[in-house]
Protein backbone atom coordinates (compact mmCIF):
# COMPACT_ATOMS: atom_id res chain seq x y z
CA UNK A 1 0.00 0.00 0.00
CA UNK A 2 1.66 3.10 -1.30
CA UNK A 3 1.44 6.44 0.82
CA UNK A 4 3.15 9.72 0.93
CA UNK A 5 4.14 12.29 3.28
CA UNK A 6 1.72 15.33 4.54
CA UNK A 7 3.21 18.75 4.81
CA UNK A 8 3.04 18.49 8.84
CA UNK A 9 5.08 15.18 8.17
CA UNK A 10 2.45 12.45 8.93
CA UNK A 11 1.34 9.78 6.26
CA UNK A 12 -1.27 9.05 3.65
CA UNK A 13 -1.68 5.23 3.15
CA UNK A 14 -3.95 4.81 -0.12
CA UNK A 15 -4.83 2.00 -2.76
CA UNK A 16 -4.27 3.22 -6.52
CA UNK A 17 -5.55 0.98 -8.87
CA UNK A 18 -6.52 0.75 -12.21
CA UNK A 19 -6.59 3.54 -14.98
CA UNK A 20 -9.11 5.35 -16.83
CA UNK A 21 -11.44 8.11 -15.26
CA UNK A 22 -10.22 8.55 -11.83
CA UNK A 23 -12.78 7.97 -9.18
CA UNK A 24 -11.74 8.42 -5.52
CA UNK A 25 -13.87 6.83 -2.95
CA UNK A 26 -13.84 7.59 0.77
CA UNK A 27 -14.27 5.78 4.16
CA UNK A 28 -16.78 6.11 6.87
CA UNK A 29 -16.59 5.29 10.48
CA UNK A 30 -14.39 3.66 12.21
CA UNK A 31 -13.48 2.15 9.03
CA UNK A 32 -10.16 1.90 6.52
CA UNK A 33 -10.00 1.85 3.30
CA UNK A 34 -10.79 -1.77 3.31
CA UNK A 35 -14.22 -0.61 3.06
CA UNK A 36 -14.02 -0.61 -0.76
CA UNK A 37 -12.41 -3.78 -1.59
CA UNK A 38 -15.34 -4.64 -3.57
CA UNK A 39 -15.47 -1.44 -5.74
CA UNK A 40 -12.20 -2.08 -6.53
CA UNK A 41 -12.01 -5.20 -7.40
CA UNK A 42 -15.28 -4.29 -10.07
CA UNK A 43 -14.34 -0.45 -11.27
CA UNK A 44 -10.68 -0.91 -11.88
CA UNK A 45 -11.11 -2.60 -14.68
CA UNK A 46 -12.64 0.43 -16.25
CA UNK A 47 -11.72 3.25 -13.55
CA UNK A 48 -8.64 4.61 -11.68
CA UNK A 49 -10.14 3.49 -8.48
CA UNK A 50 -8.39 5.48 -5.65
CA UNK A 51 -8.58 4.73 -1.75
CA UNK A 52 -7.26 6.58 0.86
CA UNK A 53 -7.32 5.63 4.68
CA UNK A 54 -8.31 8.57 6.54
CA UNK A 55 -5.75 10.05 8.81
CA UNK A 56 -6.03 8.21 11.88
CA UNK A 57 -7.76 5.34 10.29
CA UNK A 58 -6.33 2.07 8.32
CA UNK A 59 -2.42 3.04 8.16
CA UNK A 60 -2.78 6.78 8.12
CA UNK A 61 -0.73 8.25 11.10
CA UNK A 62 -3.08 10.80 13.38
CA UNK A 63 -3.55 14.32 12.79
CA UNK A 64 -3.89 16.27 16.15
CA UNK A 65 -7.24 18.11 15.62
CA UNK A 66 -8.72 16.39 12.29
CA UNK A 67 -11.88 17.85 10.39
CA UNK A 68 -13.79 16.98 7.91
CA UNK A 69 -12.10 20.00 5.92
CA UNK A 70 -8.60 18.62 7.19
CA UNK A 71 -9.90 15.04 5.94
CA UNK A 72 -10.95 17.15 2.56
CA UNK A 73 -7.42 18.78 2.21
CA UNK A 74 -5.70 15.49 2.88
CA UNK A 75 -7.67 14.48 -0.28
CA UNK A 76 -6.35 17.22 -2.39
CA UNK A 77 -3.07 17.01 -1.47
CA UNK A 78 -3.49 13.11 -2.25
CA UNK A 79 -4.34 13.83 -5.78
CA UNK A 80 -1.78 16.61 -6.25
CA UNK A 81 0.71 14.13 -5.15
CA UNK A 82 -0.91 11.95 -8.32
CA UNK A 83 -1.39 14.66 -10.86
CA UNK A 84 -5.17 14.38 -10.56
CA UNK A 85 -6.67 17.75 -11.46
CA UNK A 86 -10.64 16.42 -11.24
CA UNK A 87 -12.17 13.38 -9.86
CA UNK A 88 -15.51 11.55 -9.32
CA UNK A 89 -15.56 11.57 -5.69
CA UNK A 90 -17.18 9.28 -3.34
CA UNK A 91 -18.10 8.84 -0.04
CA UNK A 92 -19.65 6.42 2.15
CA UNK A 93 -21.59 7.81 5.46
CA UNK A 94 -18.26 9.97 7.41
CA UNK A 95 -16.80 10.03 3.47
CA UNK A 96 -20.16 11.92 2.55
CA UNK A 97 -19.46 14.64 5.04
CA UNK A 98 -15.63 14.74 3.89
CA UNK A 99 -17.10 14.93 0.01
CA UNK A 100 -19.21 17.78 1.28
CA UNK A 101 -16.60 19.44 2.90
CA UNK A 102 -14.46 19.05 -0.56
CA UNK A 103 -17.35 20.76 -2.64
CA UNK A 104 -17.63 23.20 -0.30
CA UNK A 105 -13.52 24.21 -0.27
CA UNK A 106 -12.44 22.61 -3.67
CA UNK A 107 -15.24 22.44 -5.86
CA UNK A 108 -13.19 23.15 -9.36
CA UNK A 109 -11.66 19.13 -8.53
CA UNK A 110 -15.14 17.61 -8.34
CA UNK A 111 -16.28 15.61 -11.28
CA UNK A 112 -19.21 13.61 -10.29
CA UNK A 113 -20.08 12.95 -6.75
CA UNK A 114 -21.44 9.41 -5.34
CA UNK A 115 -22.94 9.86 -1.76
CA UNK A 116 -22.87 6.54 -0.23
CA UNK A 117 -25.33 5.51 2.71
CA UNK A 118 -24.86 9.24 4.19
CA UNK A 119 -26.90 12.67 5.33
CA UNK A 120 -26.13 16.34 4.83
CA UNK A 121 -27.28 17.35 8.63
CA UNK A 122 -24.93 18.24 11.15
CA UNK A 123 -25.35 16.51 14.65
CA UNK A 124 -28.19 17.44 16.95
CA UNK A 125 -27.45 17.51 20.63
CA UNK A 126 -28.49 13.99 21.38
CA UNK A 127 -26.29 13.27 18.38
CA UNK A 128 -23.43 15.02 20.35
CA UNK A 129 -24.51 13.43 23.16
CA UNK A 130 -24.13 10.04 21.85
CA UNK A 131 -20.79 10.74 20.51
CA UNK A 132 -19.30 12.20 23.57
CA UNK A 133 -20.03 8.53 25.40
CA UNK A 134 -18.78 6.77 22.32
CA UNK A 135 -15.43 8.81 23.19
CA UNK A 136 -15.66 7.98 26.93
CA UNK A 137 -16.43 3.82 25.85
CA UNK A 138 -12.98 4.28 23.24
CA UNK A 139 -11.18 5.09 26.24
CA UNK A 140 -12.19 3.18 28.49
CA UNK A 141 -13.02 -0.21 26.43
CA UNK A 142 -10.83 0.00 23.47
CA UNK A 143 -11.65 -0.15 19.72
CA UNK A 144 -13.50 -3.54 19.97
CA UNK A 145 -16.21 -2.03 22.31
CA UNK A 146 -16.65 0.19 19.40
CA UNK A 147 -16.59 -2.58 16.81
CA UNK A 148 -19.29 -4.56 18.83
CA UNK A 149 -21.13 -1.47 19.29
CA UNK A 150 -21.43 -0.66 15.57
CA UNK A 151 -21.86 -3.94 13.95
CA UNK A 152 -25.28 -4.36 13.96
CA UNK A 153 -25.65 -0.77 12.62
CA UNK A 154 -23.34 -1.58 9.67
CA UNK A 155 -24.71 -5.04 8.59
CA UNK A 156 -28.38 -6.12 8.53
CA UNK A 157 -28.56 -9.42 11.57
CA UNK A 158 -29.63 -11.77 8.35
CA UNK A 159 -26.51 -10.89 6.97
CA UNK A 160 -24.23 -10.99 10.55
CA UNK A 161 -25.90 -14.88 10.83
CA UNK A 162 -25.37 -15.83 7.37
CA UNK A 163 -22.32 -14.35 6.47
CA UNK A 164 -20.16 -14.95 9.47
CA UNK A 165 -16.75 -14.00 7.44
CA UNK A 166 -17.83 -10.41 6.48
CA UNK A 167 -19.40 -9.64 9.66
CA UNK A 168 -15.83 -10.73 10.66
CA UNK A 169 -14.36 -8.73 7.82
CA UNK A 170 -16.32 -5.72 9.22
CA UNK A 171 -15.95 -5.76 12.68
CA UNK A 172 -11.50 -6.61 12.27
CA UNK A 173 -11.51 -3.68 10.45
CA UNK A 174 -13.56 -1.40 13.07
CA UNK A 175 -11.67 -2.92 15.91
CA UNK A 176 -7.77 -2.35 13.69
CA UNK A 177 -8.74 1.39 14.11
CA UNK A 178 -6.30 3.17 16.87
CA UNK A 179 -8.41 4.95 19.98
CA UNK A 180 -7.06 7.96 18.53
CA UNK A 181 -8.53 7.83 15.37
CA UNK A 182 -11.91 6.73 16.59
CA UNK A 183 -11.98 10.13 19.30
CA UNK A 184 -10.81 12.50 16.94
CA UNK A 185 -13.12 11.52 13.88
CA UNK A 186 -15.64 11.55 16.13
CA UNK A 187 -14.96 14.90 17.52
CA UNK A 188 -14.92 16.27 13.85
CA UNK A 189 -17.98 14.64 12.99
CA UNK A 190 -19.40 16.88 16.34
CA UNK A 191 -17.75 19.84 15.21
CA UNK A 192 -18.87 19.26 11.15
CA UNK A 193 -20.97 22.16 10.08
CA UNK A 194 -24.83 21.55 8.16
CA UNK A 195 -24.31 20.83 4.68
CA UNK A 196 -27.80 21.05 3.66
CA UNK A 197 -27.64 24.18 1.88
CA UNK A 198 -25.08 23.32 -0.25
CA UNK A 199 -27.09 20.34 -2.15
CA UNK A 200 -28.59 22.89 -5.06
CA UNK A 201 -25.40 23.95 -5.47
CA UNK A 202 -23.97 21.21 -6.53
CA UNK A 203 -23.41 21.42 -10.38
CA UNK A 204 -21.97 17.73 -11.03
CA UNK A 205 -24.16 14.47 -11.48
CA UNK A 206 -24.49 13.06 -8.08
CA UNK A 207 -25.12 8.94 -7.73
CA UNK A 208 -27.07 8.78 -4.22
CA UNK A 209 -26.52 4.92 -2.91
CA UNK A 210 -28.41 3.70 0.03
CA UNK A 211 -29.22 0.34 2.15
CA UNK A 212 -32.71 0.12 2.64
CA UNK A 213 -32.32 -1.11 6.04
CA UNK A 214 -30.32 1.40 6.91
CA UNK A 215 -30.61 2.96 10.35
CA UNK A 216 -27.82 5.27 10.85
CA UNK A 217 -28.39 7.26 7.99
CA UNK A 218 -32.40 6.30 6.85
CA UNK A 219 -33.42 6.08 3.06
CA UNK A 220 -35.29 9.13 4.03
CA UNK A 221 -32.10 11.12 4.14
CA UNK A 222 -31.19 9.91 0.76
CA UNK A 223 -34.81 11.31 -0.73
CA UNK A 224 -34.12 14.48 0.58
CA UNK A 225 -30.55 14.99 -0.81
CA UNK A 226 -31.71 13.24 -4.42
CA UNK A 227 -34.67 15.76 -4.21
CA UNK A 228 -32.53 18.87 -3.60
CA UNK A 229 -29.35 17.98 -5.71
CA UNK A 230 -30.31 19.34 -9.62
CA UNK A 231 -28.80 16.33 -11.13
CA UNK A 232 -29.00 12.98 -8.97
CA UNK A 233 -29.74 9.48 -9.53
CA UNK A 234 -30.90 6.80 -5.99
CA UNK A 235 -30.66 3.59 -6.19
CA UNK A 236 -31.95 2.07 -2.71
CA UNK A 237 -30.02 -1.64 -1.97
CA UNK A 238 -32.93 -4.19 -0.87
CA UNK A 239 -31.44 -6.29 1.95
CA UNK A 240 -28.47 -4.19 3.09
CA UNK A 241 -27.82 -1.44 6.20
CA UNK A 242 -25.32 1.13 6.81
CA UNK A 243 -22.69 -1.17 4.61
CA UNK A 244 -24.52 -1.63 1.76
CA UNK A 245 -21.27 -1.64 -0.32
CA UNK A 246 -20.00 -4.87 1.44
CA UNK A 247 -23.06 -6.67 1.68
CA UNK A 248 -24.75 -6.12 -1.32
CA UNK A 249 -21.67 -5.82 -3.94
CA UNK A 250 -23.08 -6.89 -6.95
CA UNK A 251 -26.04 -4.71 -6.31
CA UNK A 252 -23.96 -1.54 -5.78
CA UNK A 253 -21.22 -2.25 -7.81
CA UNK A 254 -23.53 -2.28 -11.06
CA UNK A 255 -25.33 0.87 -9.59
CA UNK A 256 -21.81 2.48 -9.85
CA UNK A 257 -20.67 1.21 -12.97
CA UNK A 258 -24.46 2.61 -15.10
CA UNK A 259 -23.71 5.19 -13.58
CA UNK A 260 -20.41 6.28 -14.22
CA UNK A 261 -20.76 5.43 -17.90
CA UNK A 262 -21.32 9.03 -18.72
CA UNK A 263 -17.71 9.59 -17.69
CA UNK A 264 -16.50 7.75 -20.06
C1 LIG B 1 -20.12 6.38 9.59
O1 LIG B 1 -20.53 5.27 9.25
O2 LIG B 1 -19.24 6.99 8.97
C2 LIG B 1 -20.69 7.00 10.84
O3 LIG B 1 -21.43 6.10 11.55
C3 LIG B 1 -21.48 8.22 10.52
C4 LIG B 1 -21.99 8.92 11.74
O4 LIG B 1 -21.86 8.39 12.86
O5 LIG B 1 -22.54 10.02 11.60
Amino acid sequence: MPSFTLQEGQSLHYHDEGAGEPVLLVHGFPLSSDLFQPQRAALSARFRVITPDLRGMGRSTAAAEPSMALYADDLVALLDHLGIGQVIVGGMSMGGYVVFALLRRHPERVRGVVLLDTRPGADTEDGKAGRRKMIEQARADGADAIADAMLPKMLTERTIQQQPQLADFVRSMMAATPVEGIVGSLEAMMRRPDSTSLLSDINVPALIVVGRDDQLTPPAESEKMAAAIPEARLVVIDDAAHAANLERPDAVNQALLDWLEQFV
